[in-house]
């Protein structure tokens, strides 16, 4: 065996490929060899071992496991994790790698138990291996290996003997020519990261068994044909039973069997028990019944268009990186379900099969996606890209088989995808054969394959809402080729990643998604991606955190490009994952501007039976009436809702009054009841029917204070008109502002923009912005009028701002202020935020309570406004604050009518929002963020646990906000959601308790 870790040559002394059932499926023995191996790292791939070295005394290291992480979060005895997105961290040079190149080497004792079977094979069976691997038994090089997500299988027949313990070692480079195909954006993990066990072949194994199980939606009847094949020994076709005890049905392999069916969907997985046998292996399968087609243009599955309201997975776990355990990818499948997401694209390889057989199980439909891409060749125009080398064609093929081979007979895969970002060339073509030679039953995927050639669907990523919709009207900019245009054309469309989830956002979703819904070209697409990579790991003072680039002291790193998920890296929701499950709802419920509800079913398979529609009328938290509506929508039915005729309405008060209709799961059906119970939300929707009544208007008087200044109910005033103290603290700051400590995608030019948002903002001074007090008087009025401008640094943009404050008559406690503020000089195209920053002295301002009107409970920007509903809601000011892994502006609550902040001293504030109005255009109330220290202290702290409370309470009162976008990756703050620097005012009133 010649071959090294630089060699560009298929698995030597590997056993074919073959499938791969679900743990426990197969009669035949499996013996697992994870657990405690004995371990040594060294600085290079020739270690200089000897195979037959037993490493008695060397360390102890867990597999499955990545050496890198075998003491996280503690210390990294081993090497630290690196994360690169595109480039490559070492020379470009392929198929060479460097001459530093940690190499593990393992060994373990092997013992084939007593009653091991004598017939047949035995295999030793890697699940997966990160990067280059040498297996050697008992001193004796075997084979060697690569295709780190990739399972390989190695014959030890004649070299086990029962009863003796036989030495297994194993050598793993950390970089190898495999490295430059393995160039996906993540942590660079080593080592035997997923399983290693013995699986015995017994004579007349099924080695490979290809289930092809449709469904005709015409007659409703399942078709199923089981092919069996024998690899292990030789390459050939294996006559088996098979048999579905459910449905009566029985036949011999290669037959045809049929019986009417309830079909499988992501909507209701419906799986049948399936039992193969050739006598001396019984294989038990879940089966599911279904048919993909792509049909004018339309993707269908079981005859019906779908829509893939998806995410792109990677595996990850905060202390195990890619070794992820079988709890938490049920973990992830659940939270997927529980948030209405119905697909997944397993980014960028095949997945532990586990989770596959979870998908099945619980109904997502996947796009398995091969263990490829070349990236870091972009820099140099893809020159010597091995997607288009001859040298790496077998390689290529090689692994996307595997692939198909080890997976083929999961339902819930719905497309093949030939890898991520590996450019164009012959061996896409080569491995789109091999797919369809393999499985002609699933169309064939691949974004990089820019004119669609080799592919059955037209795929782009982060391609803005204009572009898709001119996509989704068939009208898109036309090819060069006319005849693969014309190919094209009649494709489906996805976006394979689209609404980049990097820290706040994304915003925009809703936009796409009412681009889907509305052109039945649009298969819908895949959120970028699921969870923030965070590794945990542990500061000086032992206080976890969650590392991105660069916090392992690496040299070259993609820092903070690494945590831009829906989930943060402990699995905690994000508010973009609970905006993505409102944008993606089942049933969703919309307010329409002639003040109805549009209720939209929009389950391509199911109607509503199981939900119920259950109403309220509400004032704040106040319930005033309620009831449930009679409706059952079938699949992609739709319906008008108004409130029910004569319902009572109260007069205007203090808070808006809402009708909101919940969709309601009340009968849990047999294949949901694990993951939903009764409760549990399928979409919600509102109407405003009676605003809050007017603030009254004031009509006290300042009065000069004993010492000098002015005093207005709560508030002090120094003479200059500066508000010094209110509701007896101490106030620090009070002026307008117009800054946001930037989010990821501020920081980032959006697609086709030279400049990110942040700059231009930086540029104008607003990070820095200062007040100076122009004039202070009394009115005839009463009213003390204080007028100011707040500007930054070299520039002339700034805020002429009058500050009108009057005692409320009757209300010794309370003041009010009207804000009324110009922008001059010479604005950005767009701004953070127009309000108010005031921080008040609050030595526990964290433990402070927050009760508020308004939308809630979660966190709303002008472009991620689903999830928020209006209503009356509670928070401690430590609970407001989005711990993003890299911190940013976060926490805003959108149309604010009133706070009620309780202090830990038992005092407290209530501040309620009048007319609030940015140019011509009313707002609904104010968006208010509240925080227990400064945006200055937020946008300088690299990590959450950074941030420590400064004894203020900071409070934004802001007229409106910017909206997020995605600027971090694709399109920025869409015209819609965009904040310009305009004339704005606000009436407020402060009330103390
Ligand atoms: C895409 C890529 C993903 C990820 C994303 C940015 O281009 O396919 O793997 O890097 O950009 O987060």
């Amino acid at each position: 065996m010649t071959t090294t870790h630089e060699s560009v040559t298929t698995p030597e002394g590997v056993v074919a490929a073959r499938f791969r059932p679900p743990a426990g499926a197969s009669s035949a023995a499996t013996l697992p060899l994870d657990g405690e191996w004995r371990f040594r790292l060294f600085p290079r791939a020739d270690t200089g071992v000897d195979r037959a070295e037993p490493g008695d005394d060397w360390d102890r290291l867990t597999v499955p496991g990545h050496w890198q992480l075998a003491d996280a979060p503690r210390s990294w005895p081993y090497g630290v994790p690196e994360y690169n997105n595109v480039l490559y961290p070492f020379p470009v040079d392929p198929p060479h790698v460097p001459d530093e190149n940690p190499t593990g080497e393992y060994r373990t004792t092997v013992r084939l138990p007593a009653d091991w079977p004598e017939d047949g094979r035995t295999l030793l069976r890697f699940e997966g291996v990160d990067s280059w691997f040498q297996v050697s038994l008992d001193g004796e090089l075997l084979a060697t290996s690569h295709g780190s997500r990739l399972p390989t299988e190695v014959d030890l027949t004649d070299r086990l003997r029962a009863g003796d313990e036989h030495l297994l070692a194993v050598r793993v480079t950390k970089w190898s020519a495999l490295s430059y195909v393995e160039d996906q954006d993540q942590w660079w993990l080593s080592g035997i990261f997923r399983s290693v066990s013995l699986e015995h072949r017994p004579t007349g194994a099924l080695d490979d068994v290809r289930v092809h199980a449709g469904y005709d939606h015409t007659t409703g009847i399942g078709t199923l044909r089981v092919d069996a094949a024998a690899v292990v020994a030789g390459a050939g076709a294996v006559a088996a039973r098979v048999s579905v005890p459910e449905l009566g049905i029985e036949g011999g392999t290669g037959e045809e069997l049929r019986a009417p069916v309830e079909p499988w969907s992501a909507e209701q997985p419906r799986l049948y028990d399936m039992v193969v046998s050739t006598g001396s292996e019984t294989v038990k399968l879940a089966v599911g019944f279904r048919t993909v087609a792509v049909q004018d243009g339309v993707f269908l599955v079981n005859g019906r268009p779908i829509k893939l309201r998806g995410v792109n997975r990677h595996e990850f776990d905060p202390l195990r990186g890619r070794a992820v355990t079988p709890e938490r990818m049920l973990e992830d499948v659940l939270l997927m379900k529980r948030h209405h997401i119905n697909a997944v694209r397993t980014s960028h390889y095949p997945p532990h099969p586990h989770f596959l057989d979870l998908c099945d199980r619980y109904g997502l439909y996947v796009v398995d996606e091969n263990d490829l891409e070349t990236h870091g060749f972009l820099e140099e125009g893809w020159a010597g890209n091995p997607t288009d080398d001859p040298a790496w064609t077998e390689v290529l093929v090689d692994r996307v088989t595997r692939m198909v081979r080890r997976d083929g007979h999961h339902a819930s895969i719905i497309m093949w995808s030939l890898g991520n970002e590996a450019g164009g060339g012959r061996n896409i073509t080569a491995m789109a054969d091999a797919v369809r030679a393999l499985d002609p039953s699933r169309p064939v995927h691949y974004e990089g394959d820019f004119s669609s050639d080799d592919v059955d669907v037209y795929s782009r990523m982060y391609a803005d809402s204009s572009e898709v919709e001119l996509i989704g009207q068939g009208v898109e900019p036309p090819l060069e080729r006319a005849a693969a245009d014309a190919r094209r054309r009649a494709m489906p469309f996805v976006l394979c990643e689209y609404a980049h989830a990097m820290g706040n956002g994304p915003g925009g979703l809703s936009d796409y998604d009412t681009l889907f819904d509305r052109y039945p070209r649009l298969l819908g697409g895949f959120i970028w991606e699921w969870i923030d990579h965070g590794l945990t790991r542990t500061d000086p003072d032992g206080v976890e955190f969650a590392a991105y680039g660069g916090d392992f002291g690496e040299r070259f790193h993609d820092g903070t490009f690494i945590a831009d998920g829906l989930l943060l890296p402990d699995r905690t929701p994000s508010p973009g994952l609970l905006e993505t499950a409102a944008v993606f709802a089942p049933i969703r419920i919309d307010a329409r501007p002639d003040g109805t509800l549009l209720v939209r079913n929009r389950y391509a398979f199911r109607d509503t039976s199981h939900a119920e529609l259950r109403w309220t009328l509400h004032r704040g938290a106040e319930e005033l009436a309620a009831g449930t509506l009679d409706v059952v929508l079938d699949a992609g039915a739709e319906t008008v809702l108004r409130p029910p005729a004569g319902l009572a309405l109260p007069e205007p008060g203090e808070a808006p009054v809402w009708w909101t209709v919940r969709a309601v799961q009340h009968t849990a059906d047999a294949l949901e009841e694990e993951w939903c119970r009764p409760g549990f939300e399928l979409g919600a929707g509102q109407l405003l029917l009676v605003a809050p009544a007017e603030l009254p208007a004031p009509a006290g008087r300042v009065t000069a204070a004993a010492a000098g200044g002015f005093e207005a109910g709560p508030a002090r005033f120094d003479a200059r008109g500066d508000l010094v103290a209110l509701a007896g603290r101490a106030v620090h700051c009070f002026r307008a502002d117009a800054w946001r400590a930037p989010t990821d995608n501020d920081h980032r030019a959006a697609k086709g923009r030279g400049t990110a948002d942040e700059e231009k903002w930086r540029g104008a001074g607003l990070h820095l912005l200062t007040e100076r007090k122009v004039g202070v008087s009394v009115t005839a009025a009463g009213a003390l009028e204080v007028d100011a401008r707040t500007a930054g640094p070299a520039s002339r943009a700034g805020l002429a701002t009058r500050y009108r404050w009057q005692p409320v008559t009757d209300a010794p406690d309370a003041v009010d202020l009207l804000l009324d503020v110009r922008p001059e000089g010479r604005w950005p195209e767009n701004v953070a935020r127009l309000g108010l920053l005031l921080a008040l002295e609050e030595p526990s301002a964290a433990q402070t309570g927050v009760r508020w009107t308004g939308l809630g409970p979660d966190e709303s920007y002008a472009d991620s406004t689903r999830a928020a509903l209006g209503g009356a809601w509670e928070h401690t000011v430590a609970d407001w604050q989005t711990r993003y892994t890299h911190p940013q502006e976060n926490g805003a609550r959108r149309g604010v009518t009133s706070t009620v902040l309780t202090f830990a001293d038992g005092t407290g504030l209530r501040i309620d929002a009048g007319d609030v109005a940015v140019g011509a255009r009313p707002q609904p109330g104010v968006e208010l963020s509240l925080r227990p220290w400064s945006d200055d202290a937020l946008e300088r702290a690299a990590h959450p646990h950074e941030l420590v409370p400064d004894g203020r309470l900071w409070l934004h009162l802001d007229a409106a906000q910017h909206g997020v976008g995605s600027a971090a990756c694709g399109p920025g703050v869409l015209s819609n959601a965009q904040l310009h620097a305009a004339p704005f005012t606000m009436r407020l009133r402060f009330t103390a308790l």
